[in-house]
């Protein structure tokens, strides 16, 4: 499994090898704080795999930044690089190689294709507890200058509640939890509400229903998953959107070109920019902890 798994690697690796030396040269602009807080965090997650996390996750950095927003990927999906795939990119570094002394941000965020701009998770945030005291305080201190290049920080995490993914998501000012309309997935996703919203301060939690098929479908998803959350958990969830079930996204995903740069007009893409310009212009509640307050809760728990 594990040889496929490198050969399937390989055989994609080295049709983009990215850098992240472009940084200091794209046209990202450096030094506009955004506000007093930082970026905005918004973690992506879902209950159930494969249901859409990195594609919306992705094709988001791209419709956001079409609206004139910087944005950064937190590939914090261990291990398995899945920004880099849907990019067609092979990423040499990651959050880790933070911990070498001549490493400095600008190396390990990745300029990618399509203008999106990511840095590759590592096993630097799921073994953070591990590291001693010293490398958290370095990775915190590098990390927390991302704020000079975001707007709007997109943290791709894993599924389902194990592998510190509560962690991520209770960490981050806003979460998007992204499910099919699969009964598996809802009482997947259900099982996410039930533990975010049992330690989240103050839980700031939207639905994404993936790969619907027609409206009443939507309906009925949010309809159900939203009165179960009100009942047994006494949380209120919002619908942030939908995305239609679109060939033309398994399609993008084979040539490893994001739907929304190569087909913008598909509905996936249609959709997925409406998801955008809710986050953007529809009611905000206000940043909480922001991007270093993230990092605090991830590196520094004890303060
Ligand atoms: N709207 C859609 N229409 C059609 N197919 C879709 C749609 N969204 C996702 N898919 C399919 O689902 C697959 C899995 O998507 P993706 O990799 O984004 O899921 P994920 O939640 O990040 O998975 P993992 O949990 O493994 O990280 C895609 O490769 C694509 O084939
Ligand atoms: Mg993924």
């Amino acid at each position: 499994m594990n040889d496929q798994a490198t050969r399937l690697r390989r055989m994609i690796e080295d049709k983009h090898a990215v850098n992240g030396t472009g940084f200091g040269t794209g046209n990202n602009k450096i030094g506009q704080r955004a506000g007093k807080t930082g970026p905005r965090t918004i973690a992506i997650t879902s209950g159930k795999g494969g249901v859409g996390k990195t594609n919306l996750t992705v094709n988001l950095a791209i419709a956001l930044g079409n609206m004139g927003k910087r944005v950064i990927i937190i590939d914090a999906d261990m291990g398995m690089a899945n920004v880099d795939i849907l990019l067609g990119t092979t990423s040499r570094v990651n959050l880790m190689s933070l911990l070498n002394p001549d490493v400095v941000l600008e190396d390990v965020l990745l300029r990618g294709p399509y203008g999106v701009s990511y840095i590759s998770g590592g096993s630097g945030l799921e073994h953070a507890m591990e590291m001693t005291v010293a490398e958290r305080e370095i990775l915190f201190q590098k990390l927390a200058a991302c704020e000079d290049w975001a707007d709007i920080i997109l943290i791709d995490t894993g599924a389902g509640i194990g592998n510190n993914v509560l962690d991520f998501i209770v960490s981050a000012d806003e979460v998007l939890l992204i499910t099919t309309p699969e009964p598996t997935a809802l009482t997947d996703a259900y099982a996410v509400m039930k533990g975010y919203s049992s330690i989240a301060d103050q839980p700031n939690l939207k639905l994404i229903v993936n790969r619907v098929i027609d409206e009443p479908e939507i309906r009925e998803v949010v309809g159900t998953l939203s009165r179960t959350a009100e009942r047994f958990l006494k949380i209120s969830v919002e619908c942030l959107g939908y995305i239609y079930d679109d060939q033309m996204m398994i399609k993008s995903v084979r040539q490893q070109v994001p739907v929304m740069a190569g087909h913008p007009d598909a509905i996936s893409s249609r959709c997925i920019a409406s998801i955008a310009s809710g986050l953007i212009n529809g009611q905000r509640e206000k940043v909480k902890l922001g991007w270093r307050g993230f990092l605090k809760k991830i590196f520094k728990p004890s303060y």
